[in-house]
Formats: C-alpha cells, structure tokens, sequence
C-alpha cells in the first residue's frame, strides 16, 4: 500500500474520491458539473452527501478523469464517523475499483468545510481506513485472490502545497497506529488452534526483533520460579504451557531524564471454555477473542516503540488457555498467588482476573511504575451494563479516568467509568482463602472483577482497569460474523502521547 500526497493531478487517466460534506456544497457542485457534464441539478437530485452515500460519475469533458466517485460525509462529524465512512467506502469497493486511486481534498471536494472536524482527522481517517480495508478475514481460505487483497494498492491524496508538512507527519503516525491495530486484529482473529500460549509469545518476540523493544518470555519452569501460581492454576487443563511475556521499552537519547514509567498487563487467554465451570456452546464459540487484551497491549507497546515516545512502557501478558482436563483447577480449589495471598477459585470461568491478579503484582513489584493500566476481555457484565459502546473503565485516579473518558470520546473509541466502591470488596471475603475469585452471585459482576483485580495491585496509586469484552471483538458491517476490531490500540497511544509526568 502506497500512499503519497500530491499538489495536483497526474495527467494518467484516473479515478477519483470526492468527499462531501453536506455543508456549502454548491461550489464543489458546480466545479463537478462543470468537467462531469452532468448538470448540478441533476448531481444534487441524486446525492445529498448523507454519510457514506456514494454517486459514480463519468466525466465527459476531460480526459484526466476517468471516475468521480462522490462520497457523502454528512453535516457533521468526527473522528470515527471519518474513519469509519472512508473504511466502508473502500471495504464496499474492494472488487469493483481500480487499484491506484486518488483521493482529491481540495480541488473539487468540499470536506474542510464539514463540522467539528479537523485537517488532521481527515488525513488520519483517510489513512487509517485505506489500510484496514486490506485487512482479510478470510485468510485460511482456499480460493482467496492476490489482488483484492491489495485493494488499494496506491492512494494519490490530493492535497495543497501548504498542507503536505503536517499530513506527511500524520501519515508516518496513522500508519504506525493502524499497522498496530491491524496485527492485533489478526491476532485476535485466529483461531484457538492456531494460535495458542506459546505461538502468542513468538509473535512478540517477533515485533521486538523488528522494531527494537526488548521481548522477555518467561516459560513454565521460569514462571514456577517466579512464583506466579495464580496463572499455574489456570494453565493446568491445557495441553499446552503457559507464556508469561514482557515486552519493554524505553527511548534511546532520554536515559537520564526522568521519564513517565507506565505498566499495562493485558489477559491472554487463547481460548476460553470456562474450565470445569463450563461455558455452554453459544457462550463459548468466540472464545478465542479472549486474548484481546493481551493483543491489544502487544499492539501499543510495537506502536509506541516505533513511534518512539518519551516514555518506559512495559507491557506484560500473562497467557494459556482455560480448558478441561482431570487436571484441571477446581471450583473449591484454593491456589497461591504472586501476591503471596491465596484464592478461593469459586468459579473457573472467572480465570481473567486470577492470570490478571499474578502480572499485575510482578510488575508492580518489578518495575514500580507511575501509572498502572490492564486491558482485558474480563466479563460479560461489562457488556450487560455498556453494551458494544465503550469499554468499562475503573480506577483510583481520577485524572487518569478523565483523561481515557476524554481522549476515548475524541478519537472514537469511548470509555466510561464505573465505581469500585470499597463495600465490592466484602462481596469477595472467602472463610477458607484471603479472597474468593466470584461472588457467587452476578451483581455489579464488572465491578467485583475490577475490585479483585485492584487487590493485586500493591495498593498502586494509580491504577486504571479497561473491561473490553464488548469492544475487542463483534459485529460490523466489514464481516457476516463477529470479528477484532482493533479498539484500543489508538485510545492508548494517544493517551501516551499526552502523558504529563509529575
Ligand atoms: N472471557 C470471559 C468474558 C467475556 C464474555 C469475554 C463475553 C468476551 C465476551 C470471562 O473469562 C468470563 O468467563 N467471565 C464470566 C465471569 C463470571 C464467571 C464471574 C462472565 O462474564 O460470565
Ligand atoms: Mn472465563
Ligand atoms: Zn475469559
């Protein structure tokens, strides 16, 4: 995929993507008329710019321009409402248009006047999706064509001269953050027997390798030395050992400058049958999504080492499958943790929060950082309290929620904040263990989740607590089934970038 910006059209026989936005059109209207030969009156007959409306027209006066293609935008906007009509204009295009395409944004399209957006996010928008668009599910099949999966091989963005400074720089970034997001889509999107504890952690030490970070994987002997029992316990149905990955980075040329610390766990669990406290079959079918938040964090620390930020991010993911097995934990069984306390495991299928509970407390011990973060497909409470809008945040810092809540609504990929009241902790209060991993009843369920996991975190000042189980993986018009999404990735990185250290 080439993208390059240009002041003006090349004289090769082309086709064009012009966005409209609903507001002041008649300029770019008559502009279009004008070398289109179709008359404005006829144009705004049949396209009124509502968002993602499309109109095919074959310009008659010139030889320059072989397609216009209106894209409608709308009134208004944001972010993710740009992204997402320019991803669905070329998911939908995918088999139907040329290969190199150009994209006009100033001599006949009139987006800039479009509300509440900016330069900035038309350019990412524009980037982003051109990308996403070749990402293929389909992958394992047979009968796949080489060259729909290029689709579009170039993007000429038309642009002016002084505006190609800023978008060759938001380019270079919206590159870095979708590629990010990409790899965490495929990752989330293979299948359990594709991609289990061990091939996870090679795809990390993989991206480490390519871009510079430095990528630890701790096997089962090392995570028995290091005591992390809580992930042991869940790992001992599976056939396969448990990983315990720890990816860091830090920038070069800033060694002695104190820099922010910042720590992000994320589950990894490659597939999900409950345990012994088994899922039924309609539960457990997207089970493999279970390892979105452990994808998510490998995705933010490639994009934060390539972009690299002033900032030591290490990011750690705990991984292994929750299966069945004689072996296998026990509802009742009391295990050990990292922590040093001990669990009463009530339900199996609450094993995100036990693996989350061990990476959780060896960072914290290790690394000691300002700010402390997990991401996590934790539970289907989230998802009965938020639906598929946002991801369910906790903390204890609420600049740390503000910020997230803030940049989330911003960039498109919302968060909304719940309490962890101190009263959800008794809901946990084992007579056999330090803690019970469930309550035993489904109230506030998110919630308890959340304050189990807070229990792990050496009473971190500031911790934040990302339930992603609706957002990591569903349904959208760029599947027939539920698929990764990628949330997250650019919540992350731009909640990075505007870390204040203090
Ligand atoms: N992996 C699930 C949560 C989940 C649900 C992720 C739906 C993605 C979509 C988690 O391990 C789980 O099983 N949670 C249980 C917790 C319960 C047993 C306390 C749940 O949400 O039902
Ligand atoms: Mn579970
Ligand atoms: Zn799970």
């Amino acid at each position: 995929m080439n993208i390059q910006f240009l002041t003006s059209f090349s004289d090769k026989t082309q086709t064009v993507i012009i966005p409209i936005s609903k507001s002041e059109t008649s300029d770019a209207l008559q502009k279009i008329a004008e070398v289109s030969g179709v008359s404005e009156g006829l144009i705004t007959q049949d396209f009124e710019a509502e968002t993602k409306q499309t109109l095919m027209l074959y310009p008659q006066n010139t030889t320059t321009f072989e397609r216009f293609i209106l894209l409608g935008f709308g009134e208004k906007s944001n972010a993710k409402t740009i992204r997402d009509t320019f991803r669905s204009f070329f998911f939908q295009n995918k088999e139907k248009l040329p290969n190199s395409l150009s994209l006009d944004l100033c001599q006949f399209s009139n987006l800039s006047n479009l509300k509440n957006s900016s330069f900035v996010e038309i350019i990412d928008g524009a980037i982003s999706a051109s990308i996403l668009a070749g990402y293929d599910l389909g992958q394992l099949k047979n009968d796949r064509k080489e060259d729909e999966l290029k689709f579009p091989s170039e993007l000429n963005v038309i642009i002016s001269e002084d505006q190609i400074q800023e978008a060759e720089k938001v380019k270079l970034e919206s590159e870095i953050v979708t590629q990010a997001q990409l790899r965490v889509m495929e990752l989330v999107d293979l299948p359990a027997n594709k991609i289990d504890a061990q091939t996870l952690a090679k795809s990390a030490q993989k991206s480490g390798k390519k871009y510079g970070y430095k990528v630890t994987v701790l096997q089962k002997e090392e995570i028995e030395k290091n005591a992390l029992h809580a992930l042991l316990a869940v790992n001992q149905g599976s056939q396969v050992p448990p990983t315990f990955t720890i990816t860091e980075y830090k920038p070069e040329s800033l060694d002695n400058t104190k820099i922010p610390v910042v720590g992000l766990v994320g589950k990894g669990i490659t597939y999900d049958t409950g345990g012994l406290s088994m899922k039924p079959s309609e539960g457990m079918y997207h089970m493999k999504c279970d390892m979105g938040g452990g994808a998510t964090v490998f995705g933010i620390v490639e994009a934060v080492a390539r972009l690299k930020l002033p900032i030591h991010l290490i990011g750690i993911v705990p991984a292994t499958d929750n299966n069945v097995d004689a072996r296998s934990v026990r509802p009742g069984d009391i295990i050990d943790s990292h922590a040093g306390l001990t669990i009463e495991v009530v339900n199996t299928d609450a094993e995100g929060r036990l693996i989350l509970a061990d990476g959780l407390s060896y960072l914290s011990k290790n690394y000691n950082p300002d700010v402390l973060i997990d991401i996590a497909t934790l539970t289907g409470a989230s998802i009965v309290s938020l639906g598929y809008e946002a991801g369910l945040l906790c903390s204890n810092n609420q600049e740390t929620a503000q910020m997230l809540m803030q940049l989330g609504e911003q960039i498109g990929e919302k968060v909304w904040q719940m309490p962890i009241w101190d009263s959800y902790r008794k809901a946990l209060n084992s007579d056999l263990a330090d803690i019970k991993n469930y309550p035993g009843v489904p109230a506030a369920g998110a919630l308890t989740a959340a304050k189990f996991i807070q229990t792990f975190t050496n009473k971190h000042p500031k911790w934040a607590h990302l339930d992603i189980a609706g957002m990591a993986f569903g349904d959208s018009e760029f599947a027939k089934g539920k698929s990764a999404t990628g949330y997250g990735v650019r919540l992350f990185v731009e909640y990075l970038k505007n870390l204040k250290f203090s």
